[in-house]
C-alpha cells in the first residue's frame, strides 16, 4: 500500500516489528529516538533483551500470537539501559495478513495524554483516536482521486451502469465526512475559558435545531433566568448542545417528538477527579426527550468514540461531547428510560471576580 512507508515513518508513538521469535525485525524513527539505537544495532535482537520492561512482556507475546488479537499493557515502566525506565503504554498486535510479525508500539505517557483526553479513563481508545487522526489523514488524498476517477468514468457509461459510480461517489463522500469528524476530534484546542451566558449559547443551538434537523419536533425551554455564568468556551459548549439536541431529534418518532432544555442550579454539586481537589460543578443544563431510550447494547459505552446505535452515526458526537466536558472540568451524566431519555451537563460557575465580563459574543 503506498503510503504506508510514510505513516510507519511519521508515526509519533515508537514502534517495532517483532518475528515469530520475538526478535526485532524493524524499528520506526520515533522508536530510534526513544532507544536512541538504529535498527542496525538492534536487527535480530530479543526484544526484551533491548528493552528493560517491568511487565511479562514474553507471556503477552505469547497471548497475542494465540488468541490472534492485541493486548494492551497500561502503566509499565519501560528502560533502554541507558536511562531511567519511563512510564509506558505497551500495544501489543498482530500485523494482519501476516501471521508471524508483532507489531509492538511503546507510548510513552506523556505521548498518550496529547493523543485525546476523553471523559472515560480507556487508554486504548485514546491512542486508537490518535491513529485513526493520521489515517484520516492519509486516507483523504487518494480518496479524492477515486471520487474524481468515478466522476471521470461516468461520463462515458450507460445510464444503467450509473448508479454505480454514483454509489462510489456517494459512499466516498460518506467516508470524507467520518474522516472529518475523526480530525475534528484529534483537532480540539483546549477551551479558552470565560464567563460565559448559558442561555445564550442554549438559545443558538436551539435556534439552529429548529430551522435544521429538530424541524420536525416540538423543542420546549425551561430555563432558571438567575443562573450565574458559567465558565466555559462559548463555541465549544455550542458544539455540546447541539450535538446533544442532534441525538435527541434522530432518536425521536417522526411525528411526537419533543425535547426539553431544562437549566437549574445544584449548590451542593461537586466533581472528584483523581488526584484533584473537589470541584462545584453548580450549573446544570438537561436536554431531555420522550423518544425509545439509549439501545440497551451500547447504553454502558456511547461516551467511546466510534460506538454508534444509529446506520450513517460515526459514533464521534457524545465521544466529543465528553471530551470538552472534561476539559470543562464539568461532568456529563445520562439517564435513559424509553419515553425519557436526559442527558445532563454540569458546569462550573465562573469566578465571581470575572463575572462581570461575560464574553460579548454570548452576552
Ligand atoms: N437521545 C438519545 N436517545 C436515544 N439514543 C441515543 C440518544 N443519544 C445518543 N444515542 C445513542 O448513542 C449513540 C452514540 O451517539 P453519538 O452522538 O456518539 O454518535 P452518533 O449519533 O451515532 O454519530 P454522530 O453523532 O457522529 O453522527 C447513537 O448512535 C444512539 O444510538
Ligand atoms: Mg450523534
Amino acid at each position: 500500500m503506498p503510503g504506508t512507508g510514510r505513516i510507519w515513518a511519521s508515526l509519533p508513538i515508537p514502534a517495532l516489528l517483532l518475528d515469530h521469535q520475538d526478535r526485532i525485525t524493524n524499528i520506526n524513527p520515533a522508536a530510534e529516538l526513544f532507544l536512541n539505537k538504529t535498527i542496525k544495532g538492534l536487527a535480530g535482537a530479543l526484544v526484551y533483551d533491548k528493552l528493560v520492561i517491568d511487565a511479562p512482556v514474553e507471556e503477552a507475546l505469547a497471548r497475542v500470537r494465540k488468541n490472534r488479537s492485541p493486548i494492551f499493557v497500561n502503566d509499565v515502566d519501560v528502560g533502554t539501559g541507558e536511562r531511567a525506565p519511563v512510564e509506558c503504554n505497551l500495544q501489543i498486535a498482530p500485523v494482519a495478513n501476516d501471521t508471524s510479525q508483532i507489531l509492538f508500539l511503546v507510548s510513552p505517557r506523556e505521548i498518550a495524554g496529547r493523543l485525546g483526553r476523553s471523559i472515560s479513563a480507556d487508554k486504548a481508545a485514546k491512542s486508537a483516536i490518535g491513529m485513526a487522526e493520521m489515517l484520516a489523514h492519509e486516507i483523504k488524498n487518494p480518496l479524492a482521486g477515486i471520487t474524481g476517477a468515478a466522476q471521470l468514468l461516468s461520463m462515458n457509461l450507460p445510464k444503467e451502469d450509473l448508479e454505480l459510480t454514483d454509489l462510489i461517489v456517494a459512499e466516498s463522500r460518506r467516508i470524507v465526512k467520518l474522516l472529518d469528524q475523526v480530525e475534528q476530534f484529534g483537532n480540539l484546542r483546549p477551551p479558552q475559558l470565560k464567563p460565559v451566558n448559558i442561555h445564550d449559547i442554549l438559545d443558538r443551538a436551539r435556534k439552529s435545531a429548529i430551522i435544521g434537523f429538530a424541524a420536525h419536533m416540538t423543542v420546549k425551554e425551561d430555563y432558571d433566568p438567575s443562573l450565574p455564568p458559567a465558565y466555559g468556551d462559548g463555541d465549544q459548549l455550542l458544539q455540546v448542545f447541539l450535538n446533544l439536541l442532534k441525538n435527541a431529534a434522530e432518536a425521536a418518532a417522526m411525528d411526537s417528538g419533543e425535547i426539553t432544555i431544562r437549566t437549574f442550579y445544584e449548590p451542593s454539586l461537586r466533581v472528584r477527579r483523581k488526584g484533584e481537589q473537589a470541584f462545584r460543578v453548580p450549573l446544570q443544563v438537561e436536554i431531555v426527550d420522550n423518544g425509545p431510550g439509549l439501545p440497551a447494547e451500547i447504553a454502558d459505552e456511547v461516551f467511546e468514540p466510534f460506538v454508534s446505535g444509529r446506520e450513517n452515526g460515526t459514533g464521534l458526537g457524545l465521544a466529543l461531547v465528553g471530551k470538552i466536558i472534561a476539559e470543562h472540568k464539568g461532568w456529563i451524566s445520562v439517564d435513559s428510560v424509553p419515553g425519557r431519555t436526559v442527558f445532563r451537563i454540569s458546569l462550573p460557575v465562573a469566578p465571581k471576580h470575572m463575572q462581570q465580563d461575560l464574553d460579548k459574543e454570548t452576552r
